[in-house]
This record gives C-alpha cells, structure tokens and sequence, in this order.
C-alpha cells in the first residue's frame, strides 16, 4: 500500500511536502464548513484537515484510512504532541477498511472493565500506552541480546514438552496420545536443562523462555510467562552478580534513560526480614520493623512470654484516623497470617493509649516511647509470635502503609541484591523441610556442616535482584557435586526409588566432569511492569489470562471434543 512516511517522522521541516498517510480514525471533529481527523498510525498522531473545498467521505474512529494531502503550519499549535506544530491538508482520503463502534475508548485513559479489556485486546492493544509497554518490552529484550552475546553467552532453546520435575504441584501436564498415562510436563523453567547445557560446555548460557506455573494469580503473576534465563560457568558468584548489574543497567539506560549506580547494594535475607519483614523490601521508604524482645523481657503478658518473636512498626501521625474499624480491619489481617492480633497503641496526650496499655509496665511504656521516638498522634503496631509470621505480617502493613501514605515518589527506582538466603525452610503448616530455591542451590561452603546438624541453619549461594519491593529475579550457584546433591535430595525426603526415578539422568551428568556453574532468571514481564509505571502484570503480556486463569478473549481453557479426549485415553471420573 502506498505509503510515504510515518505519521511523527513529518516535522515542521516537511511544510509544504505531498505525503501519503495510512492509520487509523483515533477522532474526528466536523466544524461544518472544516473537518479535523486525528488519523493514529504505530509511530503516533498527526491531525488531517479537510476543508470546504473537499467533500469528506462517510469516517467514523477506527475506519482505516489512506490519506494524500500537503504538509502546512497550524494555526493553533498543540504542545502536547509530537506533530502539534503541523497537519496534512488532505486532498485525498481513501477509506481502507470500516469499523465496528468499538467497546473501549482507545486512548490512555479508557473506563472499560479489565475484562472488557482482555476480550478485544486487539483493541486495547491499539492504545498508546499499551503500545509504549510493548516498545520498552522489546527494547529489554534487544539490549539483553546484544549485552549477553557481547559477553560470549550464547542463545539456546529447551524442550517445552518436558519430564515432570520435583516441584512438580505447579505443573501443566500434557497428555501423550501415544503413551496413554504416560504426560508431559510444561516447564516451570528450564533450570535442568540449562544446568546440562553447561555440562555440555557451553559455558554461558541464555534464553528468552517461556516458562509454565499453575499457581495461584496475583498482580504481578501470570500462568505463562517470560523468563530472561542464564547460565554461566566458572564464575564466582560476585563475578556473576557484577556481571548482571551490567545488563541491569544497560537494561535501564536503554528503555527509560535511568543511569543506575552499580554495584548495587547487597542485603542479607536475615537483615531483609528482620528490617523489612520481607525477602523482597522497598526500601523506598521508612517504616522498618523494630525487635522489642529485649523491651519486652520481664513482660508480665503471659502471650508475649513464649514468643519467639516480638516486633512493632510506628507509623506516623494517623491515630486520629485509626477508627475501631481500622483496628479491627487490622486484626483480621493479622489472623491471615495466622496469628492471634496485634497490639495497636496510640500516642495521645502525651500518653499511650489502647486496649493493650494496661498489660504494659511503667518502664516498658517509656522504653517504647524511646525506641520509636514516639510523638502525639502517632501509632504502634506490635505483633509477637512466630518469626515467620511476625516479620510477614508487620512487611505487609508496612508496604500497605506506605501506599496509603503516599510515602514513595514517582519515578524513583530502589535495586538491591537479597543474598545468603537459608538453603532450607519449614514449610508453615506443616514443619516438613523444603529448600528455599530448588534442590540443586548450593549450600555456602562454610555452612556445609549444617546438613548433618541443624540444616535450617545452612545459608546458601542464593541471590535474588528486587526493584520497588518486586522480585525481579533470583538465581543461585549450583551444587556440581554428586555426593552433596545426593545429600540434599536426601534431606527433602526423596527416596533412592524418586531420586533416580526423576532425576537419574541429571545426577547421572554430575558424574562427568561438571564444571562450577550457576545463573539466574529475570522475569521479563515484572522488569517491563517495572519499567513502564504499572503494577498489573497484565499490562505488559499481549495476551493474558485474568485473575482466573482465563482468557477472556479466546474463552482459553475451553473444553475439547470427546474424540479428542478418547485419543489421550483419558476417562472423567463422575464429578459427585
Ligand atoms: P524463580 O522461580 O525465582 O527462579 O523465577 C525467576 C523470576 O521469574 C519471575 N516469575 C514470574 N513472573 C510472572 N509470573 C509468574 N508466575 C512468575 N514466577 C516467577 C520472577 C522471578 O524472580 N530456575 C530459577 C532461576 C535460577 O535459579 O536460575 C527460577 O525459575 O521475576
């Protein structure tokens, strides 16, 4: 189709030029005798005058359109865009394609329902911003591309259709239609793979992956989503982490012009928790958790007497509007996190107020006035139970806080490292052992003793990147050791049968020259979240699922046909 330019390549430079536009009817105004039409094409706007002299063809937002005319000054500029110093007076106007009324008002600000939203995303894909996600999408990858291959990494793909793996309740299987019972398993991530590619001797591994959970959705989760997936051998892990610092900021400059300062902090997962109640803090903000056992130490309070943890955050001059609801509203998220309450004192008058002052002792009442530094109108949310709890429970009020209280500024970024995450957790509700990454972390040489003594209290090479209170990647060093590999699975519970039944070939490939390895995955769609200013993950995936898993657009997961299902050899047990 003929076609000059592009609507923003035309500049105050072109006046007087005969263009040839194509794009779509983003507006249209008819003022009688002059019609103006904002004709939107992939690069932006420029504004299409039709005067008296020519009679307008029936055009309606989103017909498309071919337009031919001259480039002239307008009269009234417009500031606010790029091609707001001129317009094209057409001479010509062919329309391409007609157009439904659309469901959505494609432009930025639009008032349709999420799921509106999703049904004609075509549509909404159309919509400047949507439009600018997808550009700063691109562009991370282009730069991670260029990055890692100037570092001699080198791009390979790994089987979508793979083996099930040990974390395998997150799994999306596949059923073979040519082995009946027998399925594959959508990748969680490539992680084995890309640990046999270095045994293969690439050495410096990456891949753009498409990656598979089925977990429950949140904001910033997504059934299917995009990994930036490395691997790297022969590298220590501060080696390592420099490195990706390196493709953090190239990443930065490239999309949004930011200049991040390297080297990026780094913060242990202890002091992470102990500060911030949260293995992925944004330390945009204040409101850190303070450590009142030792205040608390003669407590008389028989609940505060056992507990393994008692913490406290002040929040700044809102008792005031801390009604009984909000109280209440507190308390009950403090149940979700499976503890009894909290204690929420005010500082009024000079004094601390609340129901829980009375189980307070004179002295404890003035050490906590100091702790906090405590000024009237202020409050004190205090929580005691388990560690894992507590510090949870205070990180999240701290992070809801600071929304509510409008204590970040726009535009600010906050890129730290997490390192020396335990190697081992208890699982909350039921005290098994799990490991904290996946099973083939590497316990810090120093902390190996551990596994056959306290194994909650191995640390390991472990280190996730957040930015703005997101985990926007995490990654390891590996375990290239077959005895020690063997010991941790053993920890976990998997026996000899499991181990060699899911994971023979991979301690097979231990045992032939592995080299040190380890690497980490960033999750494309939270840095492209990040990067573009939104907190729905949604935004930044073409096609998404919503919070329920669907995809209100194609109607994805739809049934099939009964032939379909035969082939499989599947048979549904009677729903009761
Ligand atoms: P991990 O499970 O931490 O590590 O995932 C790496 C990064 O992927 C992103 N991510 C997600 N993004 C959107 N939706 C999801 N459901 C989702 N789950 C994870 C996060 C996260 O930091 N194989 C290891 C990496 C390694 O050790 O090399 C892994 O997958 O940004």
């Amino acid at each position: 189709m003929e076609r000059t330019c592009r609507n923003t390549e035309l500049s105050i430079k072109d006046i007087g030029k005969e263009v040839t536009l194509v794009g779509w009817v983003s507006k249209k105004r008819n003022l009688g005798s002059i019609v103006f039409i904002d004709l939107r094409d992939r690069s932006g706007i420029i504004q299409i005058v039709l005067d008296g002299s020519f009679i307008a063809p029936d055009v309606r937002n989103e017909y498309v359109l071919q337009v031919k005319g001259v480039v002239r000054e307008r009269a009234a500029k417009n500031p606010k865009m790029s091609t707001g110093d001129i317009e094209v007076l057409a001479s010509e106007i062919n329309v391409v394609n007609t157009a439904k009324t659309t469901p959505l008002i494609i432009a930025d600000e639009t008032d349709a329902l999420e799921d509106t939203r999703l049904k004609y995303r075509y549509l909404d894909l159309r919509r400047p911003c949507m439009q600018r996600y997808f550009d700063i999408r691109d562009q991370i990858k282009i730069t991670t591309h260029q990055y890692l291959h100037e570092h001699q990494f080198i791009e390979i793909e790994t089987p979508m259709l793979g083996a099930s793996s040990p974390e395998g309740a997150k799994e999306y299987l596949v059923p073979s239609r040519l082995h009946h019972g027998c399925f594959y398993a959508l990748p969680q991530s490539p992680q084995m793979f890309k640990q046999l590619l270095m045994v293969g001797g690439f050495e410096r591994y990456y891949q753009i992956a498409r990656c598979f959970r089925d977990e429950d959705l949140r904001a910033d989760r997504q059934p299917d989503f995009t990994q930036i997936d490395i691997e790297t051998s022969f590298l220590s892990q501060d080696q390592f982490l420099e490195m990706m610092e390196g493709l953090i900021h190239e990443i930065f400059m490239n999309t949004i012009g930011y200049d991040v300062k390297l080297p990026l902090r780094q913060m242990t997962y202890k002091e992470a928790m102990d500060r911030f109640g949260s293995d992925k803090p944004d330390t945009r903000f204040g409101l850190e958790l303070h450590d009142l056992k030792d205040i608390f130490k003669d407590t008389t309070f028989e609940a505060y007497k056992a507990a393994e943890a008692i913490k406290g955050i002040k929040v700044d001059n809102i008792a005031d509007k801390t009604s009984r609801k909000v109280i209440d509203a507190l308390t009950l998220e403090a149940k979700k996190f499976g503890l009894g309450g909290l204690a929420i004192i005010k500082m009024e008058n000079d004094e601390l107020t609340g129901s829980f002052v009375k189980f307070l002792q004179e002295g404890e009442k003035a050490s906590l006035i100091k702790e906090f530094d405590l000024k009237n109108n202020d409050i004190l949310i205090i929580s005691a139970g388990a560690y894992n709890r507590v510090s949870p429970l205070l990180g999240s009020l701290r992070n809801k806080y600071a929304k509510e209280l409008n204590l970040i500024k726009d535009g600010t970024f906050d890129l730290l490292w997490i390192v020396d995450f335990p190697m081992f957790e208890r699982d909350i509700e039921n005290g098994q052992i799990v490991a904290t990454h996946h099973p083939f972390t590497r316990p810090k040489d120093e902390d190996l003793h551990y596994l056959d003594e306290d194994v909650t209290k191995t640390l390991s090479y472990a280190y996730d990147i957040v930015i703005n209170g997101y985990e926007a990647g995490g990654g390891t060093l590996r375990i290239y050791d077959q005895a020690i590999q063997k010991k941790i699975f053993d920890i976990l519970g998997l026996s000899d049968e499991e181990i060699e039944e899911k994971f023979g070939y991979f301690i097979e490939a231990l045992k032939y020259g592995t080299p040190p390895h380890g690497g980490m995955a960033f999750g494309l769609d939270r840095l492209t979240m990040i990067l573009g200013g939104t907190d729905n993950i949604r935004d930044v995936i073409a096609f998404p699922k919503n919070l329920s898993g669907v995809c209100p657009m194609s109607g994805a997961p739809t049934p099939v046909t009964q032939g379909q299902i035969d082939d499989l050899g599947i048979f549904f047990k009677e729903e009761k």
